[in-house]
């Protein structure tokens, strides 16, 4: 079996499988039934600074969207950081970490926006014997407000500068947790690199509302008759996430900063998945919440019977791997032409392929009177909708033309040379240059 053994920054841990900072890790009692279920490590729910702790709503604090089968597939909450007492949360920790020496715990900070502040709280967090710290500057609701969680993580100058704070006051790794509510994610990780953080990890939830009562008329989860915005995870969050990872993966200021990937990890591919785009290992949220800790036993044991199917005996072997293949649409290969092939034995008949590509693409799917459906490919612009609308997997395949092929569509033959759309003769740009 391959060894999922993992060092992220030089901490170790028998798997990449981390629970991010949230309820599954807010106190000793979960994060001992978490490790003894196999997670490789956890992020303690967000800490405060000492003093009395945050308060939370006693009303609903979660909405959400579902999927047809009512799964879970986006969650929304507007809890905040740990509302138990600070002293309590180090003496846990310490008594964790203790007992678990093999695991990694990493203790989630988010205090005010001032020096002393940090220095404060800093050297309690060394005494737990904790294996690093990960700052909390990516809550878009209720501590935001406050100065602190997501409106530091929106300005990449107070990134950098907490992260010096952190560096210059505290010895092991500084993950900086980023949020996804800004325009683009590569300023403040190259803010988090240029403070001296280790690693960044992403993302945190994203500002949402995702539902509105119509009686109430206030938006859901409703405190009263009010409610607000809440921040966004789980499976809908994971493009989005995963955009970001290899934007910063693949950015020449960033490449090579270590990564903690999140955002709706909920099976082994989802981690493999972010594990190729450039993450070192991955932390789970709404997957522990919605199904439980012992759900990463199922991530274990796939990533590592893929691992062995593919040969590779260690996450280092495909960490990343997915990176140079990642490129901006410029450079995409313009003499790459396939066509969409409808598997007949498959096929149930629904005619969602003949409608979508009928009334929103080229109009390439020709209907006969018994309700076979045929590619032609003398329209078809290989777009995929047909595939993605079809009830049935892997009815509808897309083929790609293999060079000297015609094109029954341009009527040109299908050229082996890679050619983009920067020496595309269509280009103003291109023509300007010659
Ligand atoms: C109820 C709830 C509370 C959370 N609290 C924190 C927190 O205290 N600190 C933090 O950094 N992230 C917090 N998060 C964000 C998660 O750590 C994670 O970044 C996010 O949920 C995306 O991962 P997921 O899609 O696996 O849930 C919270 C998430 C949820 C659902
Ligand atoms: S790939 Fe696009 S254009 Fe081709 S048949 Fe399917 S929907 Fe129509
Ligand atoms: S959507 Fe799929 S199953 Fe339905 S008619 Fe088209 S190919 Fe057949």
């Amino acid at each position: 079996m391959a060894d999922l053994k993992t060092n992220f920054l030089g901490i170790e841990s028998p798997n990449p499988f981390w629970l991010a900072s949230a309820p599954p890790t807010d106190k000793e009692y979960n994060v001992r039934r978490a490790f003894e279920a196999g997670w490789g490590g956890v992020v303690w729910k967000t800490l405060g600074a000492e003093g009395p702790p945050v308060v939370n709503v006693n009303g609903p604090r979660y909405g959400a969207i579902w999927g047809a089968d009512r799964r879970l597939l986006g969650l929304n909450n507007i809890e905040l950081i740990t509302d138990r007492p600070l002293e309590v949360n180090l003496e846990e920790i310490t008594r964790v970490k203790k007992d678990y020496p093999d695991r990694a715990i990493i203790v989630s900070l988010m205090v005010p926006c001032e020096e002393a502040a940090w220095k404060a709280i800093l050297p309690r967090v060394a005494e737990t014997g904790a294996d690093g710290i990960e700052l909390n500057f990516g809550c878009p609701h209720g501590m935001a407000e406050r100065g602190m969680g997501s409106a530091v993580g929106q300005v990449p100058e107070y990134i950098e500068m907490v992260t010096r704070w952190c560096k210059e006051n505290y010895d092991k790794p500084v993950i900086v947790k980023l949020t996804p509510n800004i325009t683009d994610v590569r300023f403040p990780a190259r803010a988090a690199k240029a403070g001296g953080a280790d690693a960044v990890s992403l993302i945190n939830t994203i500002n949402s509302i995702v539902s509105v009562d119509l009686d109430q008329m206030a938006p859901e989860p409703i405190i009263g008759d009010k409610g607000t915005h809440g921040g966004y995870c789980g499976p809908a969050v994971k493009p989005i996430a995963m955009n970001m990872v290899a934007e910063i993966a693949r950015c020449p200021q960033t490449h090579g900063l270590p990564i903690s990937a999140i955002g709706g990890i909920t099976t082994w591919r989802d981690a493999a998945e972010f594990m190729a785009l450039g993450a070192g290992n991955v932390q789970v949220c709404t997957a522990a919440m919605t199904y439980g800790f012992k759900i990463v036993e199922e991530m274990i044991s796939g990533l590592s019977q893929w691992m062995d199917e593919k040969g590779y005996t260690s996450t280092e072997d495909f960490i990343g791997m997915a990176v140079p293949n990642v490129t901006d649409w410029q450079y995409l290969n313009l003499n790459s032409i396939s066509k969409a092939k409808i598997d007949q034995d498959a096929c149930i008949k629904c005619g969602r392929c003949y409608a979508a590509c009928e009334d929103t693409s080229h109009q390439a799917i020709a209907m006969s009177e018994d309700r076979t459906f045929t590619v032609k490919d003398d329209e078809c612009v290989a777009c995929n909708l047909c595939v993605n609308v079809c009830p049935v997997e892997n009815c509808i395949s897309m083929v790609e033309l293999q060079p000297g092929e015609l094109d029954e569509r341009t009527g040109e033959t299908v050229s082996a040379e890679y050619a983009n759309w920067t020496t595309h003769p269509n280009n103003p740009s291109a023509q300007a240059a010659e």
